[in-house]
């Protein structure tokens, strides 16, 4: 990787895309900034100065639509669920240092910054296109005002965004079959001039960002097919009211009835948020200017700057600048690795160093539906008084980042109970009350060199975990060295240590509030209030928000007094009550429908199985894999030539396998259910980069696949032969 580790000497902008401020939020909203919260708090928490900004975003035809058709004008709307987003992620413990929003002041001067840069350059051109028109409204259908099909996989989709299909961007004029959503009648074409951001000057560029760049697998993965195929332009302007007016320089007349494109004013909000948070702190804190690599700034050595109009044919080394890194969620991957990143690099900052792009969510293994009111609102989730660590916890270890997740209200006590409860908290409150019962306080001992090499070894996976920008790994450095608390004590048993030999259970409990103070030093990304509440049991000066890892390791100095249980056990009754009132909203929001409109995937019951004598399937993995992951397996087709029983092992064969490019020793556990002298000639399907085990002293490289208790082992159905890669 081109990339240093963090912590870096350079500053961190860590952002979050902007929520459309069109709606209330559900708590699959949440996942993007609770994953933003948490990897910027990790971040600090290694002494990386970080910036963490976002902001509503206010314009575009998401809001205007939805606007128009409530009756009012689209700032009043977009104003008032921008003040409920500012008033809400807090309550999540999301803390922004800058949460601004794309229709401020600040937005709109950058904008056309940004805008005025590109043309100068020679990026941005005009074109005549044909755009959808609705004769009757006689208005312009930009976008979210026309729907049809996607020209490229035929699903139904808006005027901008294949977002039931292949999720491409779409042009202005690209969508089939138009049809206005203001009258519901077929729309017209009508030509009308336009801007155009040449994006195929930046072909060579961005396929070597994308090289460079990291973060989750999606984001360098899904953009390779757009960015290396035709890379189209990009029509920047819309004509309609609301949005940035296009800066009027070059085409006064023109320009009066044109608006940008509501994601080229969207992500320059990052610019915008991180230069109101210097404002507000001052250059010395944080230098918006030196993070986004801006001109402006005499911190930034010019000699190593791209000039704008070099953008193009320099693609290998990015300008200086500090550390952005995007969290998304992966419905907009394109618009953060092609559009955005040209963007920067057509006006010379800093090109994004990281985007992880979080999967979506489903709520009870459908999807959440906020016409149906089928959801968990996040304000109902708060109202429901649970604790927002436990949701955030939830969210951030439930997955890999990139995968989809469910949510359900039983998996969610089930994490909070054995996670939270039975493992964290239950080390927590037994180690302190037993300090607090028999020592009075911190007992006094060294700490022990095993637990000190834990808890530099938790230190190292959350460091690991960062740099690998996996949430879930940063998350579980926490779980597994309470895990290893709980497991240290009751191997220890203090209690009945503390009459025989006194000094031997002061030191198991001086370990176990030494391993107390790293769990809240590591646990403060993911649950940031109950850390904090931690970290004034152990009775430490200042807040937990502001160490650095180093901190675990320091003595705990204050005194003790009797602990509080930082977790509380989730009743089953209560899932019973929360699924009870979810599914009684789902029927009212339907009954409000009209009756045509039945979907069969939201009414459908699971069959009663007392009638029906059908097998209990293990359920479907919740979590998916994507295409790479998958890919990961080197799955070929073998022959098995030798099979010869293991002696004194119950079901264990030796398995010669030929898979093409050699012969491999197989150990598989089929003994009972194959009669091993039928197996040589069988064909079968073997994982040949397994890692090898070894069984009854015999090495085993490879597995083969079977199905099910009677082992009944995967065969080709055709003639493949030995090697062959199974896909
Ligand atoms: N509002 C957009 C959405 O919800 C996201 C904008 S992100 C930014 O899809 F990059 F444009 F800022
Ligand atoms: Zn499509």
């Amino acid at each position: 990787m081109s990339h240093e580790a963090f912590p870096t000497e350079d500053p961190a902008v860590v952002t979050c895309g902007l929520p459309y401020a069109n709606g209330d939020q559900h708590i699959g909203h949440l996942r993007t900034y609770v994953g933003g919260d948490t990897y910027s708090r990790a971040l600090e928490s290694l002494g990386q100065e970080t910036a963490f900004v976002c902001g509503s975003d206010m314009h575009g035809t998401a809001i205007a639509v939805t606007a128009q058709r409530e009756g009012v004008d689209p700032e009043t709307f977009a104003t008032e669920y921008h003040e409920q987003y500012e008033e809400l992620f807090p309550q999540f413990g999301i803390e922004f240092d800058n949460y601004g929003h794309t229709d401020d002041e600040t937005n709109h001067a950058t904008t056309r910054e940004f805008v005025r840069t590109l043309a100068e350059a020679g990026y941005v051109e005009e074109r005549e296109i044909e755009v959808a028109y609705d004769p009757t409204a006689e208005q312009s259908l930009p976008d979210r005002f026309v729907e049809g099909t996607c020209p490229y996989c035929g699903e139904h989709a808006r005027g901008d965004e294949c977002d039931e299909g292949c999720g491409r961007h779409l042009e202005p004029g690209e969508i089939e079959d138009p049809v206005s959503t203001i009258t519901g009648n077929p729309a017209e074409y009508r030509e009308q001039t336009h801007k155009f951001f040449r994006v195929s000057d930046f072909q060579a560029y961005l396929s070597a960002f994308l090289d460079r760049l990291e973060g989750t697998d999606n984001a360098q993965s899904q953009p390779r097919e757009w960015v290396e195929g035709e890379l189209r332009d990009w029509c920047i302007t819309r004509e309609m009211d609301w949005g940035v007016d296009y800066p009027a320089e070059d085409d006064e007349e023109r320009a009066a009835d044109l608006v940008l494109y509501v994601w080229v004013d969207a992500p320059i909000e990052y610019v915008s948020s991180t230069k109101q948070y210097t404002e507000r702190v001052g250059e010395a804190t944080f230098d918006w200017a030196e993070a986004w690599g801006a001109s402006d700034t005499d911190t930034v050595d010019e000699e190593a700057r791209t000039p704008p109009a070099a953008a193009t044919t320099n693609v290998d080394s990015p300008n200086p600048g500090g550390e952005i890194v995007h969290v998304i969620g992966r419905d907009i991957i394109q618009h953060h690795t092609v559009f955005w990143p040209a963007m920067l690099r057509g006006v010379g900052y800093t090109e994004p160093r990281a985007v992880m792009a979080s999967g979506f969510m489903t709520l009870g293994g459908k999807g959440f539906s906020t016409s149906r009111n089928r959801a968990v609102w996040a304000r109902e989730y708060l109202a429901e008084g649970f604790h927002p660590d436990l949701l955030r916890y939830y969210l951030a270890t439930n997955g890999a980042f990139q995968r989809d997740v469910d949510f359900s209200w039983e998996k969610f006590r089930e994490r909070v109970n054995t996670e939270l409860v039975g493992t964290v908290g239950n080390f927590l409150y037994r180690s302190l009350l037993f300090a607090d019962r028999n020592f009075e306080g911190v007992p006094e001992a060294d700490l022990s060199p095993a637990v000190r090499e834990r808890i530099e070894e938790a230190i190292t996976a959350f460091r690991e975990g960062v740099n690998d920008y996996s949430i879930r790994a940063v998350g579980e450095a926490t779980t597994a060295l309470a895990r290893f608390g709980n497991e240290y004590i009751q191997r220890e048993e203090p209690w009945n240590l503390v009459d025989e030999d006194e000094a031997a259970a002061r030191q198991v409990i001086a370990d176990c509030v030494q391993l107390a103070k790293a769990v809240a030093v590591l646990f403060e990304p993911v649950a940031p209030h109950k850390s904090e509440q931690l970290w004034a049991q152990l009775d430490e000066d200042g807040s937990v928000h502001e160490v650095t890892t180093d901190a675990a390791l320091e003595p705990v100095e204050g005194d003790l007094g009797e602990p509080t249980e930082l977790f509380e056990k989730i009743e089953a009754e209560r899932v019973e009550e929360l699924n009870q009132k979810l599914e009684d909203r789902v029927a009212d929001a339907t009954d409000e429908e009209s009756d045509d409109d039945s979907d069969a995937t939201e009414t459908q019951e699971s069959p009663d199985d007392e009638e029906t004598d059908v097998t209990e399937f293990e359920p479907i993995a919740a979590d998916r894999v994507g295409f790479e992951e998958f890919e990961e397996l080197d799955l070929r087709v073998g022959e098995i030539t030798v099979a010869d029983p293991v002696e004194d092992a119950d079901d264990l064969v030796r398995l010669e396998v030929d898979i093409g490019v050699e012969t491999r020793q197989v150990v598989a556990g089929i003994k009972q259910l194959h009669d091993t002298e039928e197996l040589p000639g069988t064909k079968v399907v073997v994982v040949a980069n397994l890692e090898k085990a070894e069984l009854f002293g015999l090495e085993s490289d490879g597995m083969v696949l079977a199905a099910g208790e009677q082992a009944d082992l995967l065969t080709t159905h055709g003639d493949a032969e030995p090697g062959t890669k199974v896909r």
